[in-house]
């Protein structure tokens, strides 16, 4: 029970790897706000189903607000709701490129705006955002996604700097995935899948419950000293 007692809001957790996150953090004693623009995919006890889109700005403050009177705090953000639009740069729409831009990067910061301020009054929290191996290295036709994940980065530093600057403990850390079996991956060719396993050490892709356990190590007392970090989840991708 490494999360007993607390309070998580996940976005994008009605499937996937925010789903898998949602299930081992309501098992490990969390009680957890499921945010997701879908209905959940499942059903588990202590994951409570809450529609939001991210890009929304004024229904993030109102989420923190519902948390907050519902709970009396929250301690865990994670922030994974994201999309890929996948163009080359030079056929790439205004649409593809804005719609990533809005969700992967504005969405976190929609609400850590609201939960990082809450998180220091109170006394203390961790914020995890979802990152990618792709904001690491870049990738061809992913300029817009990896722009998002790479811009997480900085936001993830700026803002473990930013909320523990009185000393309060607010850590803030994001994690990059290598490719990982979800939904996200279906439009992805086999043969590139097989390409992506093979440039792994492990020699295959990733599960979302492995993220999901990542995601529990940086959530919980654990990893009381570990802020501003990026963990890389990746098989050992690119060593
Ligand atoms: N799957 C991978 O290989 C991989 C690799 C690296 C990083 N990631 C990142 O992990 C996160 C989760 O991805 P996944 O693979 O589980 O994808 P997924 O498509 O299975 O799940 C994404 C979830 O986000 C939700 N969502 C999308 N737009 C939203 C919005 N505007 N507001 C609220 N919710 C919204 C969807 O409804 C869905 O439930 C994403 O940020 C993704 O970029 C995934």
């Amino acid at each position: 029970m490494r999360l007993q007692d607390k309070v998580a809001i996940i976005t994008g957790a009605a499937r996937g790897i925010g789903g898998e996150m949602a299930k081992l953090f309501a098992k490990e004693g969390a009680k957890v706000i499921a945010a997701d623009m879908a209905p959940l995919s499942y059903e588990a006890e202590n994951v409570e189903y809450y529609p939001l889109n991210v890009t929304d700005g004024e229904a993030c403050r109102t989420l923190t607000q519902y948390a907050k009177e519902k709970y009396g705090h929250i301690d865990i953000l994670v922030n994974n709701a994201g999309i890929t639009r996948d163009a080359m740069t030079r056929k790439m729409t205004d649409e593809q490129w804005d719609l990533v831009i809005d969700i992967n990067l504005k969405g976190v910061f929609n609400l850590t705006r609201y939960v990082g301020p809450l998180m220091e009054e109170q006394g203390g929290g961790s914020i995890i955002s979802i990152s990618s191996v792709v904001g690491e290295y870049g990738n061809i036709g992913q300029a817009n996604y990896a722009a998002t994940k790479a811009g997480v980065m900085g936001l993830t530093k700026s803002w473990a700097k930013e909320f523990a600057r009185k000393g309060i403990p607010v850590r803030v850390n994001a994690i990059a995935p290598g490719y990982v079996m979800t939904d996200m991956m279906k439009t992805v060719p086999e043969e590139l899948l097989k390409k992506f396993a093979s440039q792994t050490m492990l020699g295959r892709l990733g599960q979302p419950e492995e993220i999901a356990k990542a995601a529990l190590f940086l959530a919980s007392d654990d990893a009381s000293y570990v802020t501003g970090h990026i963990l890389s989840v990746n098989g050992g991708m690119r060593l």
